[in-house]
């Protein structure tokens, strides 16, 4: 078994201890900072990351479950030169205003993309075989990721207008 995580193309060692969570791992051992401590409960999205693509929460699993794995965290989805789709939107429909959630958002949003482009359903799709990206789908797909600024109808707009440039 490989004792190693691989975090935005970097390859860096387990921690010793294997109680250290994700989210932990990334701020504490890795020094990423981007990604988010909200509840630390699983509750709010702040900690949201890609792990080989598929979102998750990284307050919820533990660093040592994730060896040989592919983590993705906000620094390496987008730089300030070279920001990603997503990021520009957001900046573009100020679909932030404090930005504490807006790692967690984004990267669930860009998560959610590759979810639709693959056909999975979601709760609020109309069709389970094809679900086409409405503001209740994407609202559906969003809903574990919290806005205490209340900043949704703009992080919709930005979502909504990635997603319609790639259609
Ligand atoms: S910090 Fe992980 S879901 Fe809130
Ligand atoms: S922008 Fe402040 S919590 Fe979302």
């Amino acid at each position: 078994m490989s004792e190693t995580i691989k975090v935005n193309g970097h390859v860096f060692p387990m921690p010793a201890d294997a109680r250290v969570s994700l989210l932990d791992f990334l701020r504490l051992h890795v020094g990423l900072t981007g990604t988010k401590k909200g509840c630390d409960h699983g509750q709010c999205g702040a900690c949201t990351v890609l792990v080989d693509g598929v979102r998750i929460n990284s307050c919820l699993t533990l660093a040592v479950m994730h060896s040989g794995q592919e983590v993705t965290t906000i620094e390496g989805l987008g730089t300030p030169d070279a920001p990603s789709d997503l990021q520009k939107a957001f900046l573009e429909h100020d679909g932030f205003q404090c930005g504490y959630c807006t790692p967690g958002q984004i990267c669930s949003a860009t998560a959610l993309l590759e979810e639709i482009r693959a056909g999975w359903p979601s709760d609020a799709s109309d069709d389970l075989t094809a679900p086409s990206l409405s503001d209740e789908e994407i609202r559906e797909r969003m809903s574990g990721n919290l806005c205490r600024c209340g900043a949704y109808a703009n992080i919709l707009a930005a979502i909504r207008q990635v997603a319609e440039a790639g259609a």
